[in-house]
């Protein structure tokens, strides 16, 4: 584990007050940010900081969306599937990404609410906000990027 890191760990501990399953989650979404996923090697680098058994820590992982075991050569655009999204065209927006699968120049995945429900439908790309989407708005990303 680098130095930083290792900082960085401490630092989160010592916010959450030495507690660490308060500091699991936090800790994990600094690794996913810097490294792009959590390695098997970051688990149990982070297993034997926070004397948190690694089977734990999976299934932390497993749990959320946005946590990422994979090394992704692609950026990863999310869609909300709950009710307001659905009800504005998320389906659609969903169906065509599906369909268009093979053309796309980024991943996508599905996820739950994201506190944009009044900008539905909405997403996120690298975890930077997309408001109301549209099929449109899809493929002129698919381009940019
Ligand atoms: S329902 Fe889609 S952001 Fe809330």
């Amino acid at each position: 584990m680098s130095e930083k890191i290792k900082e960085k760990f401490k630092e989160i501990l010592e916010y959450y007050d030495n507690n660490p399953f308060l500091s699991l989650i936090p800790i994990l979404n600094f690794i996913q940010d810097e490294e792009g996923f959590i390695s098997e090697e970051r688990i149990k680098e982070i297993s034997e900081f926070l004397g948190i058994k690694e089977n734990l820590i999976y299934e932390t992982l497993t749990f959320y969306h946005f946590l990422s075991l994979e090394k992704k050569d692609k950026k990863t655009l999310y869609i909300c599937k709950n009710i307001s999204c659905l009800l504005e065209g998320a389906e659609e927006i969903l169906e065509y990404l599906k369909e268009n699968k093979d053309k796309l120049n980024f991943d996508f995945k599905e996820c739950e609410c994201i506190g944009l429900c009044d900008f539905a439908p909405a997403g996120l790309l690298d975890f930077k906000p997309l408001k109301n989407l549209s099929i449109e708005k899809i493929k002129e990303l698919n381009e940019k990027i």
